[in-house]
């Protein structure tokens, strides 16, 4: 009975994992979704009966500490189960039209909180809780953008406070992968770079669709072993360059 964790599943990426993975009765999931979230109707239409929909505003710490209770609770039927996969999903991305010489203080700190901070205390919380499995797979999701090689290849380069956002969640992928197993020595953390999808975030230019990049990425999250530790994933299994 793997039990995966997943955040900002109400749209996009996130609702198609709740999708694909409750098509499985042996899986259970906490789907995660903002507090703001108010229509949740196609959730709840992929959700199954051992989908636990909980809140957790990820840029918060005391929505975080809130949500692992309600998580606790969830999970704890007569013997506590632990959290298999973890996948930080939830991402914004906020004025995209902001270059380097423009950046507004306020987008990026709102950025920071919910692309890197939120990914941060949330492994560190459930941690501390003791809800991640000993080998827990964490999926943190970034973006090409992130990659310092492919943002140089970029002309021109944009969304420049999402991209700085998601090269820190890859240092903090980085420093995670040491820093959780030093607890857990069976677990793995992984970036891992969605392509350019059809959702709200992805726009019009966007190629892939969500059903294409999230069966890959979680192909790519069950092969995953002890030396992948650290890396930065593509959807398609191929590593990216930092
Ligand atoms: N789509 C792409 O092409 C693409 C490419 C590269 C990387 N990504 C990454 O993939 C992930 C999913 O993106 P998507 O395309 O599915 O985007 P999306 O359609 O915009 O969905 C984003 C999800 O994150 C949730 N969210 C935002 N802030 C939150 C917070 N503070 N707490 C909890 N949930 C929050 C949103 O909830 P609300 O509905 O309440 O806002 C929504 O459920 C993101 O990390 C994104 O950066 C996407």
């Amino acid at each position: 009975m793997p039990v995966y964790c997943i955040t900002g599943t109400n749209r996009g990426l996130g609702l198609e994992f709740v999708k694909q993975l409750a098509q499985s009765s042996t899986n259970t999931i906490i789907a995660t979704t903002h507090p703001r979230a108010t229509d949740l109707a196609d959730l709840h239409a992929v959700a199954s009966p051992s989908t636990h929909i909980l809140t957790c505003d990820v840029s918060s710490i005391p929505s975080i500490q809130s949500f692992i209770q309600e998580a606790t609770h969830a999970l704890n039927g007569g013997h506590l189960q632990k959290i298999d996969f973890l996948l930080n999903n939830a991402g914004v991305n906020l004025a995209p039209q902001q270059t380097s010489l423009s950046l507004g203080p306020d987008e990026l700190h709102a950025q920071f909180a919910v692309n890197v901070l939120g990914p941060a205390k949330l492994v560190e919380l459930l941690l501390a809780a003791g809800l991640l499995s000993p080998s827990v797979r964490i999926l943190n999701m970034s973006s090409s953008l992130g990659s310092m090689q492919f943002s140089s290849s970029l002309r021109p380069r944009w969304c420049a406070g999402y991209a700085i956002s998601k090269a820190a969640l890859n240092m903090l992928t980085v420093h995670q992968s040491e820093d959780v197993r030093r607890e857990l020595p069976g677990a793995v953390v992984v970036a891992m770079a969605p392509g350019l999808c059809k959702t709200r975030m992805g726009g019009e230019e966007a190629v892939l669709e969500p059903r294409e990049s999230v069966g890959g990425m979680l192909r790519v999250l069950g092969g995953l072993g002890s030396e992948d530790t650290g890396l930065f994933y593509q959807w398609t299994g191929e590593k990216v360059p930092w």
